[in-house]
């Protein structure tokens, strides 16, 4: 059988195109011993891969993405079209790390992206499939595990969300919102500003592109914060540590706003509030705190059954879209999850 597969064939210097890839046709091959073959059907759209299309990403992250080969190590769902392992049958929603790709061989049991995309069976009964990419699936066990473990969520912290419009941030605001938390959320445009505050429930929020962030925050949260949960970096890190109140936490999620950086970026240069003010800045894996997958999907579970939570999806049709997906989600053209929706 042929299948499609999109393949990196150089690496951005910058913004990324399209013209970085390439969608080759390959032979996919029956299942040997211990495999199954999947057609996959949503595959995931991440931040993060554009950290990994350079020949070595930082140390202690995945590896960076060979060019001229299929892309290993993204969040993808699809049903099982044939098995040779034992627990999957013909028909099986699944999740595996194989994504990008129409078709994918998987072996049962093998550890993918550190134990998050290891094959797995879905129960599609509480969600669609394509939410095991987003509210139940990896995006939310960060926002979860970020929020409640890393950052330690206590009765009446105030929270700051950044890149609050995007996969992860959308759900650290309403995971906040949901517990009871007064939440400043921030993002690039307008719409997004008023989709966070008039959909999520954001108590304030502001486009970070309307003036120096530290002055923006300072006016949506005249009185400190406690909590920054930090998706961007930079100049976002910076104005948290100056509002941040004492004992104040950050989980560190991500650093958008660095990924296209040749050069590595300057820190923040009021680090001594770390110690004036006793804060403590984490910074942590969604993927390093597997042990909370079950309660976090037993109650985002919950939330979505009671109808609680907002799924937004950007979604683009046709696996050969996924460059351009992942292009415009780092242009910021994306609001809640990205998605691309390979076959029904
Ligand atoms: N630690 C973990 O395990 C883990 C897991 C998943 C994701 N993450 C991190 O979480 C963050 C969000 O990832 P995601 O996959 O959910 O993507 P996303 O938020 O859906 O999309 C990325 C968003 O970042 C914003 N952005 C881009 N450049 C920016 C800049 N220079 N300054 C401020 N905002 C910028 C854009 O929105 P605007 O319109 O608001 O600019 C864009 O929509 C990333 O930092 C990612 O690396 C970490």
């Amino acid at each position: 059988m042929i299948g499609r597969e999109v393949q990196p064939t150089s690496y951005p210097e910058g913004e990324v195109r399209p013209s970085h890839f390439r969608v080759a046709e390959v032979e996919v091959r029956s299942p040997g011993p211990g495999e199954v073959l999947v057609r996959n059907t949503w595959t995931s759209v991440d931040a993060a891969l554009r950290i990994r299309l350079r020949p070595r990403s930082p140390e202690g992250y995945f590896s960076g993405f060979p060019l001229g080969q299929a892309m290993d190590g993204i969040m993808t769902v699809g049903r099982v079209v044939e098995s040779r392992a034992d627990g999957f049958a013909p028909g099986d929603v699944v999740w595996h790390a194989a994504g990008w790709r129409d078709y994918a061989l998987v072996e049962a049991g093998k550890v993918a992206l550190n134990g998050i995309g290891t094959l797995t069976r879905l129960d599609t009964s509480v969600a669609a499939p394509q939410a095991y990419l987003g509210a139940l699936g990896g995006n939310g066990l960060t926002a979860y595990a970020g929020l409640f473990r890393i950052a330690a969520l206590r009765d009446g912290d105030v929270v700051w969300v950044s890149a609050a419009a995007g996969a992860v941030g959308s759900l650290v605001v309403q995971f906040a919102k949901l517990r009871g938390h007064r939440v400043i959320a921030s993002a690039g445009s307008d719409e997004k500003v008023a989709w966070l505050r008039d959909e999520l429930g954001a108590d304030a929020a502001f486009d970070y592109k309307r003036g120096p962030v530290a002055e923006l925050l300072g006016e949506a949260a005249p009185d400190g914060i406690d909590v920054y949960f930090d998706n961007v970096g930079g100049d976002h890190l910076q104005a948290a540590l100056g509002a941040l109140r004492r004992n104040g936490r950050v989980a560190v999620c991500g650093a958008v706003s660095e990924y296209a950086a040749a050069e590595p970026q300057p820190g923040p240069t009021n680090l001594f509030l770390t110690v004036s003010k006793d804060l403590t800045i984490r910074g942590f894996r969604g993927s390093s705190n597997l042990d909370l997958l079950p309660e976090h999907q037993r109650v985002v579970g919950g939330w979505i059954r009671e109808g609680k939570l907002v799924q937004r999806e950007t979604v683009v049709e046709g696996l050969e879209h996924a460059p351009e997906a992942l292009a415009t989600l780092l242009a910021g053209g994306n609001t809640g999850k990205t998605l691309v929706h390979i076959a029904d």
